[in-house]
């Protein structure tokens, strides 16, 4: 590849990434924006797709800022520090509304858009090794496995960072040396809840030593719950809880179990609960919350009636069925991808209200095409796959009434929205 080559970025990527175009064809230029001319040192990465190192910037694109953050440039937890917030804003909303045009679609109605500032992210996963007395957390720059250590983030809430600085000496006597670990900590209901994942201690599993050295890091932390497990994917093994960590979304009281799903800010919570209450319907009826998690919309809808919560992990649904009240919510442990609700079981709502992970619901989607109730409402992180299951609503007779942009992943390539269907 050639040394070093000057390019025009003409677009941003899915990613954020600025795009241009050389005599080889496509470049994907981490920081490029629209405008800028660049020199920059292409190389292939492993998805074999061309990208650049920016090394100066020739001409700056009008919607160049300075980045707030002093980490931003080492730290990869933030993609568009550097665009201007008329610019950002735009990006967002256009990264929604471009992946509903290619499906051919368009709302009868755009929604006033939420845009929610730094600084009040609840949840947070810091990358942390320990080398010697020394301990490095912070965040994965991006396509690197390198750390970067952060001593200030102006995303998470100042509560996380707190317990951060403490952990880097509280940590010592945990981490094993030279092992990369992942540290979760979620700040809800005024305590934290903290999991490790990755080897601990001498042998990489807590033995009686490491269990009394977590008990003192609880109390000198001041961490309600500490949970380890080996990998990502085994379960959770609660090792100290003072406090069960507790939740409250709208009528229901509910116990969190470890790392459970939340919205990443109580202020997206809101502005997604609220839009969705938007569109319920006033008066009284029997409505599904699917992929529920631990019932952050089933709970405000029960004030329009009884609620049936449908979601796949366990944890969740047992701590539904343990929430505070005598709620009409009854919920249901299924996986919503290998068994959608049916036509026959869907058409027993009054509306439905579904908020599938990142890969969407297209399962689901295919039996709601066919089903006669007269309204959906989709929340999704994933604009393209929201897309797509939107199209196969609209084929199947639903009309796209409503769409509402929400960005709570502030300065991040994600963007959330809330939506409505109805039948033509
Ligand atoms: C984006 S989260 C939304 C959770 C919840 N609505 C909230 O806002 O807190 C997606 C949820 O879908 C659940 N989920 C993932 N795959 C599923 C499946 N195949 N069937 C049912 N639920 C699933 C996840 O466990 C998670 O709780």
């Amino acid at each position: 590849m050639a040394a070093q080559t000057e390019v025009t970025i003409k677009y941003l990527g899915p990613k954020g990434d600025g795009v241009g175009q050389t005599t080889r064809g496509r470049i994907y230029v981490e920081g490029g924006l629209p405008g800028d001319v660049l020199r920059v040192r292409p190389w292939r990465a492993e998805d074999d797709i061309v990208r650049g190192e920016i090394q100066g910037i020739i001409t700056p694109s009008p919607e160049r800022i300075k980045p707030p953050c002093k980490h931003y440039d080492q730290c990869g937890g933030c993609t568009l520090q550097h665009a201007s917030p008329d610019f950002y804003r735009h990006w967002k909303q256009g990264i929604v509304y471009d992946a509903l045009e290619k499906q051919g679609l368009r709302p009868r109605k755009v929604l006033e858009p939420v845009f929610l500032d730094g600084g009040k992210r609840r949840r947070a996963t810091f990358a942390c090794v320990k080398r010697g007395d020394r301990i490095t957390m912070g965040y994965y720059k991006r396509r690197s496995d390198h750390i970067t250590d952060i001593d200030t983030c102006l995303v998470v809430d100042p509560a996380i960072l707190k317990l951060r600085d403490r952990l880097k000496t509280l940590l010592l006597p945990v981490l094993k040396d030279g092992r990369p670990t992942d540290v979760f900590i979620q700040y809800a209901g005024g305590v934290y809840d903290m999991v490790i994942t990755g080897g601990i201690g001498k042998k990489g599993e807590p033995d009686l030593q490491m269990r009394e050295a977590l008990a003192t890091l609880a109390r000198e932390g001041k961490i309600a719950r500490i949970g380890w497990r080996g990998r990502e994917r085994d379960p959770i093994e609660v090792m100290i809880e003072s406090e069960a960590p507790t939740i409250t979304f709208g009528e229901m009281r509910v116990p969190l179990p470890p790392a459970a799903f939340l919205q990443p800010t109580p202020e997206g919570e809101k502005a997604l609960v609220d839009g969705v209450m938007a569109l319920m319907p006033e008066r009284k009826g029997h409505y599904a919350d699917l992929f529920s998690g631990c019932g952050t919309f089933a709970g405000s809808m029960l004030a329009r009636g009884s609620v049936d919560a449908y979601e796949s992990v366990d944890p969740a649904i047992k701590s539904m069925v343990k929430a505070k009240g005598a709620l009409p919510l009854k919920a249901f442990k299924r996986d919503l991808f290998k068994n959608p609700l049916r036509r026959d079981e869907a058409n027993r709502y009054d509306a439905i209200v579904f908020d599938p992970p990142r890969a969407g619901a297209r399962e689901q989607c295919a039996e709601l095409a066919k089903c006669r109730v007269p309204l959906l409402i989709a929340v999704s992180c994933n604009p393209a796959t929201f897309a797509r299951d939107a199209r196969v609503l609209c084929d199947g007779g639903y009309r796209l009434d409503t769409v509402k942009v929400v960005d709570q992943f502030t300065w991040s390539h994600h963007v959330e929205l809330v939506a409505s269907f109805t039948r033509k």
